[in-house]
């Protein structure tokens, strides 16, 4: 019989040898425009997702710093337990308020706040509806539940609506379904959901990760956008992308969801506490999204001109105006080699391919920041070109 060892070094063979085995640069400089790893300085960073630049913002270093010296360094233990610091409770207060919701809770990721939330909020008499491209920890959060799962074709009203129909007998019913959709860049068609769970009697869970901070004229997400600010019932967001981007997740929504929450969510009740610095420093930046609309501005204007700018280069950029910009290649292999060319000349960016994203649309997806200037935006522009013409591929 084979060594385990032997077959797991057989599964990671196979990886490499389809493709799908992901290496990790290391970065040595701080989460910026640009960043700098073990083999390359100062790249142009248009993979990360921080949006409104408040990744190395020295007010919100300051804040960090200042709440390590009066609180320490960690909690050691779980919210129930003696993990809650007032700063918790702050951070869920201003959180709440900021996306317009009753209440709050804070969990050590949005990972865990969407896989505990299911679980905790409907039993096997129940029924959740989700896009089929919904994010991983929508998709383990749903299996941890026993509620009936219906999966609707991505943003499709009429298959939801089919569904909805067929699960007319479910006690709770819920439509899920991420704001922004991660890959795409896409929004969610939320004002049609918000009707379609009125007229079927269904709550509406929107994964915002993509969108607080981003979306609306104040940054309160997608509900904002598309003017459903108080039909949505629950929403699940991140400190780990635009606001700050150090780690933590939140749920917001009506107060007597979010008290269950506290009392049945697993990944709450067995996981330790986010530092209070990291509390401390979150508050300093969802106040910043609230308070700076310019970063927001910026990180639009930046969108629009680097979404003109592929399409110049006659790239096939998917359709849409979110900083999320990802361009189409003929094949996964073209993909890669444009990323990797437009690492050798200083820009940063990633390919995906199957089956992260469908077989027939492999991907570079760029991703803007208020913290680019344009001076920068337009030094990767012109290192794409080389990178395309590199490759063969410029028309
Ligand atoms: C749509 C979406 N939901 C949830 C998550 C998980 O967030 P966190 O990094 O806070 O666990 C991510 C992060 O990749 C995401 O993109």
């Amino acid at each position: 019989m084979k060594d385990l060892y032997e077959t797991i070094q057989e599964e990671l063979d196979h990886l490499k040898k389809e493709g799908l085995y992901k290496e990790e640069k290391f970065l040595i400089s701080p989460q910026d425009g640009s960043v700098s790893t073990e083999e390359k300085k100062d790249l142009i960073n248009l993979c990360s997702n921080n949006y409104l630049g408040l990744s190395n913002h020295p007010d919100i270093i300051k804040t960090a710093k200042d709440a390590l010296d009066l609180y320490g360094f960690g909690m050691s233990s779980v919210r129930f337990i003696c993990g809650t610091h007032a700063l918790h409770k702050e951070l869920e207060a201003v959180t709440a308020s900021y996306v317009q919701k009753e209440d709050a809770i804070v969990f050590p990721s949005c990972f865990d706040a969407n896989g505990g939330i299911f679980e905790a909020l409907l039993g096997k008499e129940d029924a959740i509806f989700s896009d089929q491209l919904n994010h991983a920890s929508i998709i383990d959060g749903i299996r941890l539940c026993k509620a009936e799962r219906f999966r609707y074709r991505h943003r499709n009203m009429q298959d939801l609506e089919d569904l909805l129909k067929k699960a007319h007998y479910a006690r709770r019913k819920i439509i899920v379904t991420d704001g922004v959709f991660s890959m795409d860049g896409s929004i969610a068609p939320l004002k049609e959901i918000v009707y379609l769970a009125k007229k079927y009697d269904s709550l509406v869970m929107v994964d915002d990760c993509h969108a607080t901070g981003i979306l609306g004229e104040h940054g309160r997400g997608t509900h904002e956008k598309e003017e459903v600010l108080k039909e949505v019932d629950l929403i699940t967001g991140t400190y780990g992308k635009a606001l700050g981007g150090a780690s933590g997740g939140f749920i917001a929504g009506k107060k007597e969801c979010i008290s269950l929450l506290r009392q049945k969510a697993r990944p709450y009740l067995f996981s330790n506490a986010i530092t209070p610095s990291i509390a401390a420093a979150s508050i300093c930046a969802v106040n910043k999204s609230k308070n700076e609309p310019e970063r927001r501005k910026r990180l639009w204007d930046n969108a629009a001109f680097f979404r003109a700018s592929l399409s110049k280069l006659g790239l096939d950029v998917m359709p849409g105006t979110h900083p999320i910009i990802p361009a189409i290649f003929p094949s996964a292999n073209i993909a890669l080699d444009v990323a990797n060319q437009l690492y050798n000349f200083g820009v940063y960016a990633v390919a995906f391919s199957y089956p992260v994203v469908p077989k027939e649309s492999p991907r570079i997806r760029f991703q803007m920041s208020a913290a680019h200037t344009k001076a920068q935006l337009e030094t990767a522009i012109s290192a794409l070109e080389r990178a395309l013409e590199q490759v063969g591929i410029l028309r």
